[in-house]
């Protein structure tokens, strides 16, 4: 039913935020296909369940869908698989490719009575297009420009009664008047340890591979909350079984294997833990603006805001606060470096 191939702008497949490209294909592989595959987030599949199920009875098409959360979460997983729940085509594209109206328009002509249609980083649509996608969700009407200068006019071609499902990381960026048009706005929490034990052991078995329940355990309190992570850190694991055990995952091999990509007990990787110790180091515990601390990690302020502080923030390691980023007494606990905290107390900088 996933229809990837009939505009240039339709997205061939969901590669963002992973740095591997072998990875990525295997994410696809192991993304749940339907609702009781899609482990975690119990009040968004409860309540998504009941809409499917009524959109059905009714043969018509969902109401559109908002989809907010961290990446790796499963936005994109959950788009598609409302999409085969309700036995209707899939369309994906993100705002980014949408670069001119007729990129929409483009896309909104193939469509048909009830397809999903996947806008990913919905954030980042021009205003061009989103005026024309607020007509398209709320009329099912496009608005097209015939002609040009003073014979140009605008006719409204009538669309199919589809579903638009949005998703971002940054729902504090999105218009409220594009909000407003989403009859069901869904926000996803972190993953708990127990949760991402079981999405080990889903995709284990999809990778064929053995994982113990203590291994599993252990891989998922590393994972951030994250089942993207969760299914790097196994991949990777199972990289150390083959090369440094009998191939079945264990905690030992894991432990090793933690140590190794220098992932902590919390789950912090390397960049993770110099974003903490840049804000103490360098700006005396903070608070500091988000575009230093970016320039002074050489990372981009999106990658920053998107992925390593809102786990951070959830760790309890980082505030947000109006005057900047403040790391907390917890993470100087952390990193071992409580002496630095009354060194920066006493208005020491290092
Ligand atoms: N609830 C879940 N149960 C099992 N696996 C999941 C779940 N959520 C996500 N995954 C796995 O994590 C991978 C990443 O999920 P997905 O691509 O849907 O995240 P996303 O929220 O769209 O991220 P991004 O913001 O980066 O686009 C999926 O390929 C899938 O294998
Ligand atoms: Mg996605």
């Amino acid at each position: 039913m996933i229809d990837y191939t009939d505009d240039s702008k339709i997205l061939r497949a969901d590669y963002s935020h992973t740095d591997d490209f072998a990875d990525d294909r295997n994410e696809t592989s192991l993304r749940p296909q339907m609702l009781n595959e899609f482990l975690g987030q119990k009040k968004i599949k409860e309540n998504l369940k009941v809409f499917i199920e009524a959109a059905r009875n009714r043969t018509e098409s969902l109401d559109h869908l908002f989809l907010i959360g961290p990446p790796g979460l499963g936005k994109t997983t959950l788009a598609q698989i409302t999409a085969h729940e309700l036995g209707a085509e899939f369309k994906v594209t993100s705002a980014p490719a949408l670069e001119k109206p007729k990129d929409l328009a483009g896309i909104l002509s193939t469509i048909s009575e009830r397809t999903v249609f996947f806008i990913d980083e919905i954030h980042r649509l021009k205003p061009a297009i989103e005026e024309m996608l607020y007509i398209a969700m709320e009329d099912y009407e496009l608005d097209w420009i015939i002609g040009q200068g003073a014979a140009a006019r605008t006719v409204r071609i009538p669309l199919p009664k589809f579903t638009l499902v949005g998703a971002t990381t940054k729902a504090g960026m999105v218009s409220s008047p594009l909000i407003s048009r989403f009859g069901i706005v869904q926000r996803f929490n972190f993953y708990t340890t127990d949760e991402l034990a079981k999405i080990i052991k889903r995709s284990s078995s999809i990778l064929n591979v053995s994982v113990d329940n203590d291994a599993a355990v252990l891989m998922a309190s590393c994972a951030r909350g994250t089942p993207r992570v969760a299914n790097r850190i196994l991949r990777r694991m199972r990289d150390f079984a083959q090369v440094l055990g009998n191939g079945m995952i264990t905690k030992d091999i894991v432990f090793a294997g933690l140590n190794k990509l220098e992932i902590d007990n919390l789950g912090l990787e390397k960049y993770d833990r110099e974003i903490l110790l840049s804000i103490i180091k360098n700006f005396g515990g903070g608070p500091v603006g988000a575009e230093t601390l970016a320039i002074s990690i050489c990372e981009s302020i999106d990658t920053l805001e998107d992925y390593y502080e809102p786990y951070l923030i959830q760790c309890g390691l980082l505030q947000r606060t109006p005057r900047g980023r403040i790391v907390t007494e917890k993470a100087y606990k952390h990193l071992g470096l409580e002496g630095f905290k009354k060194n920066a107390d006493e208005g020491f900088l290092f």
